[in-house]
């Protein structure tokens, strides 16, 4: 606590001098002791009365992703050891198995969304041998994200990430420690803070006009458009340039081929139901394969990142330093200073896996998913497009600083972002409830937290949205669009399907026409 104290007054995020602190620790002593071992001392006596209890989790995920139907979208299922004797309601288990049955199927976020409507907005699963409280209001969600993140803010481990030991240096899976702090402050001082991102937004403009360059081609043949697939490449891209400023999303680059098989591979096989996390008796077994193909593709993409990363030190080492402002420019300096917090080269292969993997297709599926709601509703795309003309003027190009001017496209952005289910009017796209509004995505707004709040918020967050914005203000800028196959936007078909994140079921394809 005294190093996160003294971090919170260097970084003047709220002030606190030495003397609150003092006082501060004076209250925690007084207040915490006492209320706490009593506290353990009725939980043991619980827990000796009740041996079954023993071994129940709350788990806490944040499945906010893209705007989804008009049924389900936000769930957090909350994490740590429980003390409590006593659950929310919920479907009654079946022996072994518990719940998992009515989950079972392609959409199961579905078959939540009917079980909350049944049994409430804080509800009891029991997934197997894992018993799990699923919280679906955005009033619970604040209670835990805001005022119990300390005891809900580690995420259980999945046996698919305990695979090439990406648990240990990872993110998402680091307990909230010394090391995961460090990797947090790095990214927030210096990838993700604003005039890094400013000093590197080349890297992202050119890699968007070779996607307008791709489509303007496409135009001229009168040729579709894979939305999501055009976002996926272009958001490796992205990153890509971001990260070590190589093109990895080049058709014609084996490394570029090699990556994007992996990232697709990753997200596909770790979204499978891996029956080891329910019966952790299985773990040994890993009779779905999911472990040992997990632990092949961490592997490759750790080889494939430490070879870009030996080449650049080769040639900084030959040419002297290089300076590209991109992430690996960045944390090798990080380390050679050694001041602002200590990075060494697994750990950076290790931090550029886990950017790769949390920044990829959620970036790439919320593209889609506006694309398809602009396509739906023709209306909002015209307004779209007349607050880009205004602002950047016919024939120009999209550039990140034109984002804050537009209002109406981040409008459009937190209505593909919304929870469907906790908002008036919930079945029309309508931006305008965000334009004059103070709501935002950045995890004070319960009823919109596509990034996660609290500790665990999304630290991409700042480069998330200026990519979104930049290829999305970009495509409705410079070309018209049309359904493909002489479909009318009413028939652009709205099912998701379940994953890491929540991709379109099927395809959206549309025809550009040059403006
Ligand atoms: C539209 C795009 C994105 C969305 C909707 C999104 C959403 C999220 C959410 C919901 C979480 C989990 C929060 C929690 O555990 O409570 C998260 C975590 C994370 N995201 Fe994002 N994200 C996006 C883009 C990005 C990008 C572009 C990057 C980096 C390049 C990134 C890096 C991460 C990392 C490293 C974590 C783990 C943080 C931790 O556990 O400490 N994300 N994101």
């Amino acid at each position: 606590m005294l190093n996160t104290l003294l971090d919170i007054s260097e970084e003047s995020t709220g002030e606190f001098d030495k003397t609150q602190i003092e006082r501060l620790f004076l209250d925690l002593f007084i207040a915490g002791n006492d209320t706490t071992s009593a506290a353990l001392e009725w939980t043991m006596a619980e827990l000796i009365h009740n041996p079954e209890r023993d071994g129940l989790f709350l788990e806490l995920y944040t499945m906010s992703l893209p705007h989804l139907d008009h049924n389900s979208s936000f769930y957090s299922i909350a994490r740590s050891k429980v003390t409590s004797t006593k659950l929310p309601p919920g479907p009654k288990p079946f022996p072994i198995i518990g719940n998992l049955l009515e989950l079972v199927g392609h959409k199961p976020q579905k078959s939540m969304a009917k079980l909350a409507n049944t049994h409430g907005p804080l509800m009891t699963l029991k997934l197997g041998q894992k018993t799990t409280i699923v919280i679906s209001s955005a009033d619970l969600a604040k209670e835990v994200l805001q005022q119990h993140d300390q005891f809900f803010c580690n995420h259980t481990i999945p046996e698919s990430v305990v695979a090439g030991n990406e648990h240990e240096f990872s993110l998402p899976w680091l307990p909230v420690s010394a090391q995961w702090r460090n990797l947090r402050r790095i990214c927030k001082s210096h990838l993700f803070a604003n005039q890094i991102l400013d000093a590197n937004q080349n890297l992202r403009r050119k890699k968007v006009q070779e996607l307008l360059a791709d489509i303007h081609n496409s135009s001229l043949n009168g040729d579709a458009v894979d939305i999501g697939k055009a976002a996926f490449k272009t958001s490796l891209n992205l990153l890509s340039n971001t990260i070590f400023s190589v093109d990895l999303a080049d058709p014609n680059s084996a490394t570029g081929r090699e990556l994007s098989k992996l990232v697709h591979s990753i997200l596909e096989v770790g979204s499978r139901p891996n029956l080891a996390d329910y019966f952790p008796v299985l773990k040994k077994v890993d009779f779905q394969g999911i472990w040992r193909q997990m632990t092949i593709y961490f592997g490759k993409m750790i080889d494939l990142f430490s070879s870009i990363i030996s080449q650049w030190l080769l040639q900084s080492k030959t040419f002297g330093s290089i300076r590209n402002n991109d992430m690996l420019d960045t944390l090798f300096h990080i380390s050679e200073e050694k001041s602002t917090g200590e990075i060494d080269k697994t750990q950076i292969e290790r931090l550029f896996v886990d950017l790769f993997l949390a920044g990829n297709d959620t970036t790439s599926a919320t593209l889609e998913w506006a694309m398809a709601e602009l396509l739906y509703n023709p209306e909002v795309l015209t307004k779209a497009k007349a607050e880009l003309k205004q602002i950047i003027g016919k024939g120009n190009a999209v550039v990140e600083s034109d984002i804050d001017c537009s209002l109406y496209l981040q409008a459009i952005v937190k209505e593909t972002f919304r929870d469907a289910s906790i908002w008036e009017n919930p079945n029309s796209f309508k931006p305008e409830r965000f334009m004059g509004s103070e709501i935002d995505v950045k995890g004070r707004n319960f009823e919109l937290i596509p990034f996660g709040a609290g500790r665990r918020m999304c630290p991409g967050l700042p480069l998330a949205l200026r990519m979104l914005h930049l290829m999305l203000g970009s495509l409705i800028h410079t070309f018209d669009w049309k359904v493909e196959g002489g479909f009318k936007p009413k028939d652009i078909y709205f099912e998701e399907k379940f994953g890491l994140t929540f991709q379109k079921a099927e395809p959206l394809r549309a025809i550009p026409i040059m403006v």
